[in-house]
Order: C-alpha cells, then sequence, then structure tokens
C-alpha cells in the first residue's frame, strides 16, 4: 500500500512486530461501516464519481457477507484490518477500490473504528449492570426483614437486613453506571475527516459521516481526534471501578457460602465441585470475578501508560490500545452476566443468618441507646456500662438478653426490665430507621426509590 519509495520489503521482525491483524480484525464491522459511510459521502460532495461509489459500497457489503460467514483472513503483510479490507476490494471492483481512501487516513479510520467498538462495548456494560440492578432490587424486596449480621471489620457490629445490604450494591452499580454514560456522551463525536492529522484540502461534508454513524457531531480539532483515547480510557477507567465493585459483592458472596457462615447456596449453574473431594461445591465464578476486576484495572494501566509519553499526533504506539480495550470488555461481559446470575439465583439461609445475627452480641449499641434515652446517661458512660455488660454475657455463655435482670441491675441500677424489649435483632433493625438506615421499613422504601430510578434509566 505504501511501497512507492521502498526498494525492499519489511524483514520478517518487521512484518510479525507490526501485524495487528490478530486482534483487530474483531473491528471488521466499524471499519466495513465507516468506509461505506465515507464513501457516501465522497459521492454527494461530487469527490468521487455516484458509479464509483456504488460499485464501492458494493463490494464492501460483499466483504461483510464474506467476514460474517468465514471471519476475517490474517495476512501479515497486510499490517491490519484497514488494509485488509482495503485488499480484499481492490480484488473485487479492482482500481476503483484506490478512491476509498480519498481524504482519509488510517489515523481517522482507527480512531472512528476503534470508537464504534468501543461505543458498543459501553452500552453493553451498560446494558450488564441494569441486569445485576434489577437482580438487586428484586432479591432486596424480598429480603427487606431478613436480619443477619452487620460487620465492620468482619466482625460482627449490628443486626442488618439483607435488603440493606442488598442496595448498598444497587448504589453502587448506579454510580458505576452513570460513569459509563457519561462516558458515552463524551464519545459521542466522529474523528473520520481529520485525515493523517490536520484535516484535508478536499470539500468533506464531516456531518454527514458523523450522523451516518451515529454520532451526535464530528470531532473539533483534528491533531485531538486522530491522537485521542480518552474514550477508551474512559470506558476502561469506568470498567475497572465496576470491576472493584463486582469484585467486592463477589467476596461477599465468597464469604457468606463457606462452611461456617452458610449464609447462602450458590446456584449450581455458578458453581463447580472438586475432583477429590465429593462434599465441595466451590464458588468459582465468584472467585474469577474477582480475579478478573484484578486483569481489568491492569488493562487500565496497561493503555494509560501507553499514551502518557506520546506527542502530537498519532505514534504506532497507539496501535496497542486494542488488546487491553478487548479483554477488558470481555471480562466487564462475563463478570456483570455472573453477578446477575448469582445475584437473582441464590438462596439465602435465613435462617442461619438470624443466627449469626443473634451471636456476637450484636446488639450491644442497642443496650448503650436505651441507657442513653431511658437513664439519660451520656453515651460514653452507657458505652462503658454496656461493655461489662458483655463481658458478664461472655463468662456467661449467653447472648446479652440472656443475662438475668439482676445481673444487668448489679453492673448499673439504673437498668429495668424494659431493656430486654431493646435487645431482640428484630428490635435492634427496626430502631434504625434514620433515613437511609436499616430498618425493613427504610429497605422496603429505598425498595421503592430504587424501582423508580430504575424506570427512569
Ligand atoms: N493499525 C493501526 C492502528 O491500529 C492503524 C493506523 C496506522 N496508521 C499509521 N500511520 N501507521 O493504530
Amino acid at each position: 500500500m505504501w511501497g512507492g519509495r521502498f526498494a525492499e520489503g519489511p524483514s520478517a521482525i518487521m512484518r510479525e512486530i507490526n501485524a495487528s491483524i490478530p486482534f483487530d480484525k474483531a473491528l471488521w464491522r466499524e471499519d466495513i461501516a465507516g468506509s461505506r459511510a465515507h464513501v457516501a459521502m465522497l459521492a454527494r460532495q461530487g469527490i468521487v464519481s455516484e458509479a464509483d461509489a456504488a460499485a464501492i459500497d458494493k463490494g464492501l457489503s460483499q466483504i461483510a457477507e464474506e467476514y460474517e460467514a468465514d471471519g476475517v483472513p490474517e495476512d501479515w503483510d497486510l499490517e491490519d484490518i484497514h488494509m485488509t479490507v482495503e485488499a480484499r476490494l481492490t480484488e473485487i471492483v479492482g482500481p476503483v477500490a484506490g478512491r476509498l481512501h480519498t481524504a482519509r487516513s488510517r489515523n481517522d479510520q482507527v480512531a472512528t473504528d476503534f470508537r464504534m467498538w468501543v461505543r458498543s462495548a459501553n452500552r453493553r456494560a451498560i446494558a450488564g449492570i441494569d441486569a445485576v440492578l434489577h437482580a438487586l432490587v428484586a432479591r432486596a424486596d424480598e429480603h427487606a426483614d431478613t436480619i443477619m449480621p452487620g460487620f465492620t471489620h468482619l466482625q460482627t457490629a449490628q443486626p442488618v437486613t439483607l435488603g440493606h445490604h442488598l442496595l448498598a450494591y444497587f448504589e453502587m452499580l448506579v454510580r458505576d453506571r452513570s460513569r459509563f454514560s457519561a462516558a458515552l456522551e463524551r464519545m459521542d463525536e466522529c474523528p473520520l475527516g481529520s485525515a493523517a492529522l490536520a484535516g484535508t484540502g478536499f470539500d468533506l461534508d464531516r456531518e454527514m459521516t458523523a450522523k451516518a454513524l451515529d454520532f451526535a457531531r464530528p470531532t473539533r480539532n483534528s491533531l485531538d481526534a486522530v491522537s485521542d483515547r480518552d474514550f477508551a480510557l474512559d470506558y476502561l477507567m469506568a470498567a475497572s471501578q465496576c470491576a472493584l465493585h463486582l469484585s467486592r459483592l463477589a467476596e461477599e458472596f465468597i464469604i457468606w457460602a463457606s462452611q461456617p457462615f452458610g449464609f447462602v447456596k450458590l446456584p449450581d449453574t455458578l458453581s463447580t465441585g472438586s475432583s477429590i473431594m465429593p462434599q465441595k461445591r466451590n464458588p468459582d465464578a465468584a472467585e474469577l470475578v474477582r480475579g478478573h476486576a484484578g486483569r481489568v484495572i491492569g488493562c487500565t494501566t496497561a493503555l494509560m501508560v501507553t499514551m502518557k509519553g506520546l506527542p502530537l499526533a498519532y505514534s504506532k504506539d497507539m496501535q496497542d490500545d486494542k488488546p487491553p480495550v478487548f479483554e477488558a470488555a470481555g471480562l466487564m461481559d462475563l463478570s456483570l452476566a455472573a453477578m446477575a446470575g448469582m445475584v437473582a439465583d441464590s438462596g439465602f439461609d435465613k435462617v442461619r443468618m438470624r443466627k449469626a445475627a443473634e451471636a456476637g452480641h450484636a446488639t450491644a449499641t442497642d443496650l448503650a441507646d436505651w441507657l442513653v434515652r431511658q437513664a439519660d446517661i451520656p453515651f460514653r458512660e452507657a458505652h462503658h456500662i454496656t461493655g461489662a455488660a458483655v463481658k458478664l454475657a461472655d463468662e456467661k455463655g449467653v447472648a446479652l438478653d440472656g443475662l438475668a435482670i439482676d445481673d444487668l441491675k448489679a453492673i448499673d441500677s439504673r437498668i429495668d426490665e424494659r431493656v430486654f424489649d431493646a435487645l431482640s435483632v428484630d428490635a435492634s433493625v427496626a430502631a434504625r430507621a434514620s433515613y437511609g438506615g436499616t430498618a425493613p421499613e427504610r429497605v422496603r422504601q429505598q425498595v421503592e426509590d430504587a424501582r423508580k430510578r430504575l424506570e427512569k434509566f
């Protein structure tokens, strides 16, 4: 394609290091769509004849059919998807194929193709998040009053409701969703027509190609357009944060599914057995979601480091933009689908969860709060009195509400029988009815509110 002034062809090493076709063939749909939009515009502007444009367009649609049926051939000599398509077009329509590249460079071509590919990945991520969000809301509704221990430092802290816990992840994923949609908005500009870097002397209609490729408008600066990969980084950064959240959720399921916890039975469809230990049901899908987060974050780092030293405009380093994005997108698609299934189909063991909440003196704060409210004791002092009660309960091997009233009175005479109303896990969660709190009535409100938010997406 550029052999005019070269006496010798590239060495085998050059060919191999240069070839991006093994991975950028994934862009064939976008590449053909971009070329069709470009040639239609060239014809409308009188830059190529209608007849030539029609022949080129027909050839391109034939290539699309071929690739759909048989895949994209990988010839390293043709370097990348752009040259591969053009070479095939030349075979089909002859020298007229050479008119397609008028007023275009592979620099604006690849920027456009890749942007369209990343746009689709972004939309898939949003759809994947929506599936997880719907599952979280459904399960939160079902478990608005299911009591479990809430943890800090992974130590039993206070009883919470499972619905409340699940809705915490709803909030995280809604924020992720907004990052993906903000990324979509920012990338909604078409680089095509920026040519190599400086624009072109041909009288292009960039609005026309932008519209044909479903972009809001053309990019405003041709130097920026061919050298910008922010759209890919925006995707990767949104993906990293989302993967981080999915990993935390996966970790919860892994802990909950362990035998000492036994809070949840993972769906058969997302578990594996062991080849040696017949009793095992391993949370491999959750573990891989947790593992994938590391890879997604690694992909993000890879592209940031690739880009950080590049002067304007295009440099070949940028060809390395695709593998990390393709890898991360594949991992995100899988992770989102796995977590949607895990949330929707896991079986929660309410009895075990409640038992765990009743152990570990999770209602100690309720005793302290009761002392503040009923006996007007300053919280710090109430905390101290409660500490003594916890110590005694531990010594006797009972829960706080298993202590005799006389024992409690011996610790502090201001305690009376009414305290037992505050010490059950049910009373504890019901009491936490502050806005955003864990009380079942609040969780039901949060579910309702979450459903309204989902409807607006
Ligand atoms: N395969 C190249 C890439 O992905 C296409 C752009 C090549 N442009 C160039 N001037 N060599 O970045």
